[in-house]
């Protein structure tokens, strides 16, 4: 089933038409910066030229930097923080006039990489930590996830984890990979300590650089990059909306 994929973060709203079955892209993707303040009328809006760009008419996966329940956004950590409370599916489903489903950008990608990526017929506990603005997690157990887990805002020391080692992070103090990758081993080995898991992927643009921090890693578990480069936020997105909306389209 074709479904519109969206990712929507801090500084790009991202998307593309996935074919939510075999997670191919059947377009290319398209990207609209992210309105500031990206309050939730702006967008709304910029969701609704992204959907106009691929003259769409079909179901909307949305995946959503913050915790959602029911569609509802409950957390506002690197957006306006007039998103908490706001029904962001309903919101969405009305600028758009289709059928829109929002969830946590993390679970998105994690559900992604677990069908088509790192994850791929691996059981037991495995986390996937998105490094990017913020840092967010997908946690499964046996490939079931525990949704809306906010393992970014751990804190180490008194400073919150995505505080410390996210991407925005390391560009805005500049830290070399090894710095950065040192600071980031420090957040893994809490989340081994906490979960003892046996997989963690890291996903985001970091993923593509993993070569240039593994080094830093002393952990014990399984330390992998996440395989959907970019695209895996998109794709979840859509996959989630094909297990909302059921696949009775004709598209
Ligand atoms: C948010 C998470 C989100 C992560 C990545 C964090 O600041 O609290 O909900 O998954 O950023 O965007």
């Amino acid at each position: 089933m074709r479904i519109l994929g969206v990712d929507i973060g801090g500084t790009g709203i991202k998307g593309a038409i996935v074919d939510s079955i075999s997670g191919e892209l059947l377009s290319e993707r398209h990207r609209i910066p992210t309105p500031q303040p990206a309050t939730p009328n702006a967008v709304a809006d910029t969701l609704k030229q992204l959907v106009d760009h691929f003259e769409w008419r079909g179901p909307v996966g949305c995946g959503f930097p913050a915790t959602v329940h029911h569609g509802v956004a409950q957390t506002a950590a690197n957006i306006d923080k007039s998103w908490i409370g706001t029904n962001a599916a309903a919101l969405f489903s009305a600028a758009t006039a289709c059928n829109c489903v929002v969830v946590n950008d993390a679970d998105a990608a994690g559900v992604a990489e677990m069908a088509f990526g790192a994850g791929q017929d691996r059981s037991g506990v495995v986390i996937l930590i998105t490094v990017g603005t913020g840092i967010g997690t997908a946690v499964f157990v046996n490939g079931e996830l525990l949704p809306n887990t906010e393992l970014g805002h751990l804190l180490l020391g008194d400073t919150v984890a995505e505080h410390y080692a996210s991407a925005r992070v390391r560009e805005q103090q500049d830290l070399s990979w090894k710095k950065w990758g040192k600071r980031f081993n420090t957040y893994l080995q809490r989340l081994e300590f906490l979960f003892s898991p046996d997989l963690m992927i890291i996903g985001g643009g970091a993923s593509k650089k993993f070569d240039k921090y593994v080094e830093q890693f002393e952990v014990k578990s399984e330390v992998v990059p996440a395989q959907g480069l970019n695209q895996a936020g998109i794709v979840g997105a859509a996959m989630y909306a094909l297990h909302e909306f059921g696949d009775d389209s004709n598209s």
